[in-house]
């Protein structure tokens, strides 16, 4: 695969310089300790198009966790391994408006089906459904799809891995709610150990855009020229990412925004622009772009990161709207 530097590397240097002061306005997660210690005033983004050119500014060779930018990839994979009228019967495609570890509507909306698959409860019951007879399996079928898409081999953060697993006492909760109204495919600890591994999937933000751009082109490698999932499945996860994937923020990034994107708590954030909404960008045939901003706000997003996309959407009137 050829990947080619484009000239605008210094606009975007620029626009990086600009927005990452705005990351005083948010923190590191806290809640993983491997995740606080990270430099709350990093910033880098990657943008790769359909051409192979890449655009690429800020701190491009730090290495960050997937966390729930994952979500997006074994939702694809599920869809993959099991169809999707199986995994639509065990996670539904409706926005919550709850945070993303939230546990009420397990209870209080019968029988019990999480509403998404971006939320956690939806990406544990995902995790548990994937081909693979034990979690390790589960995890190396994630780690090939991700290799096909990047064309290298990632690996997991363990000191992130072990941190989250210690501390999970919400995502076990929510998994025992799910395993007790008959949405886990495999045992408790099993689909936790999947959803935390994926979670601490280590990458960069270049990436980050190629899987972007892979989802942005229906599930076609425009620089391998392969299919590499189904155009219906990329489609779902373009919608879901539209209406879920930044979590209970998702109607004010689609409204001021207006691209799919999915964020995690490490301060990723993974963008898909369809060809059709970067007519006016220097990726008119679409593009994927990789975003790095560890200080994150209440919701979970990155604060730098979201404003520096918002600029870079309204300068090139990238919407897919
Ligand atoms: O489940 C968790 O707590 C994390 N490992 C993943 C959460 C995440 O990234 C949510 N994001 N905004």
């Amino acid at each position: 695969m050829s990947i080619q530097p484009h000239q605008q590397d210094h606009l975007m240097a620029q626009w990086v310089s600009q927005f990452r002061t705005a990351a005083k306005e948010g923190q590191c997660a806290s809640y993983i300790p491997a995740l606080a210690k990270k430099d709350p005033n990093q910033l880098a983004i990657a943008i790769i198009g359909s051409n192979g050119n890449e655009i690429k500014a800020g701190d491009t060779t730090e290495l960050f966790t997937l966390q729930s930018v994952s979500k997006v990839i074994t939702f694809i994979l599920a869809c993959m391994d099991r169809g999707l009228p199986y995994v639509l019967e065990r996670v539904d495609v409706e926005p919550t408006g709850d945070t993303f570890n939230s546990i009420i509507r397990l209870e209080s909306h019968q029988p019990g089906k999480p509403f998404n698959p971006m939320i956690n409860a939806g990406a544990i019951t995902v995790s548990s459904m994937l081909a693979g007879h034990s979690p390790q399996e589960k995890v190396i079928k994630i780690l090939q799809f991700l290799e096909q898409i990047i064309g290298k081999q990632l690996s997991i953060n363990e000191e992130v891995f072990q941190s989250e697993w210690q501390t999970a006492n919400r995502n076990r909760a929510l998994a025992y709610y799910l395993m007790d109204s008959g949405f886990l495919d495999c045992p408790v600890e099993a689909a936790l150990e999947v959803y935390l591994k994926q979670c601490a999937i280590e990458v960069n933000v270049s990436d980050l855009a190629m899987i972007g751009l892979v989802i942005a082109n229906d599930g076609y490698h425009p620089l391998l020229k392969k299919q590499l999932f189904p155009k219906q499945v990329a489609k779902l996860a373009k919608a879901l990412m539209v209406t879920c994937g930044m979590y209970n923020a998702s109607g004010k990034f689609a409204a001021f925004i207006g691209l799919p994107a999915k964020s995690g708590v490490s301060g990723a954030i993974l963008t898909a622009v369809p060809g059709h909404a970067g007519l006016n960008s220097p990726f008119p045939t679409g593009c994927g772009i990789g975003i790095y901003g560890p200080a994150i706000d209440p919701i979970g997003n990155s604060v730098a990161g979201v404003q520096l996309l918002k600029h870079l959407a309204t300068e090139w009137d990238m919407t897919i709207f």
